[in-house]
């Protein structure tokens, strides 16, 4: 049996990478987090500040930064480091998800990201969450899910999930953060956040989280019983 492509876009903290880990675990799939390397950038940009609209500047700081991913032997879990040094957590703090979308919408920057995500990708068998991934990184992916999720939803979701690794932070200052990143992600001139023509969307306002891993591992089944 071949193996497919999957690409899942959509908004910030609609569910997309737990799901996409999940639908991988299945599948035996390798999971991809693209979000999690412009985290890594914009982390880079917090520490070692960089003029983001001068080209010289990005390039130098971009040639500053290695990304990588390694899998915790204790956990299993997969952890994106940065410069050798392991940032997984704190890419996912406030500070990061403010400076993250301004990091993103610079063209350098995107291009370095795609072509270090083709390559991840380019032996297929994986699944890649994302905001361009069906639209830029992976236009031929065999599989495109747009996942959306209402506001309130997605920030009582990020809440949690923020609250079990320690962090202080309230509703509403989610809220405001989510909703100005759909914002800036979505009105960027590079690669904004859309829903592709040929992509399936899937609304997990209402669905528990293990109807929502179903159906994709379901819709992900139907297209690699044919390649
Ligand atoms: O998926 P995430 O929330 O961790 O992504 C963090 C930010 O990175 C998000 O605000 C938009 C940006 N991003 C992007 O522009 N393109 C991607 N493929 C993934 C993320």
């Amino acid at each position: 049996m071949g193996k497919i492509v999957i690409a899942i876009d959509g908004q910030s903290g609609c569910g997309k990478s737990s799901t996409a880990k999940a639908v991988a675990k299945i599948l035996g799939y390798t999971y991809l987090d693209s979000g999690a390397m412009y985290r890594a950038v914009a982390l880079h940009h917090l520490n070692h500040p960089f003029e983001l609209t001068d080209q010289g500047s990005v390039q130098k700081a971009l040639n500053q930064v290695k990304i990588s991913f390694q899998q915790n032997p204790k956990t299993g879990k997969q952890e994106t480091y940065l410069n050798g040094q392991n940032v997984e957590d704190e890419i996912r703090e406030m500070k990061v998800s403010q400076n993250v979308s301004k990091v993103a919408a610079i063209r350098e920057i995107r291009e370095a990201m795609v072509a270090q995500q083709r390559a991840l990708g380019e032996a297929k068998g994986v699944v890649m969450d994302g905001r361009d991934i069906g639209s830029v990184v992976f236009p031929n992916a065999e599989l495109k899910i747009f996942m959306t999720a209402n506001l309130h939803t997605r920030a009582r979701r990020r809440l949690e999930e923020l609250s079990s690794m320690g962090n202080v932070t309230t509703l509403e200052e989610i809220k405001e953060n989510l909703a100005e990143r759909d914002r800036l992600d979505s009105s960027r001139e590079e690669s904004p956040l859309r829903k592709m023509p040929d992509a399936i969307e899937v609304d997990t306002s209402h669905l528990q989280f293990e109807d929502q891993v179903n159906q994709v591992v379901q819709l992900a089944r139907e297209k690699i019983e044919k390649v």
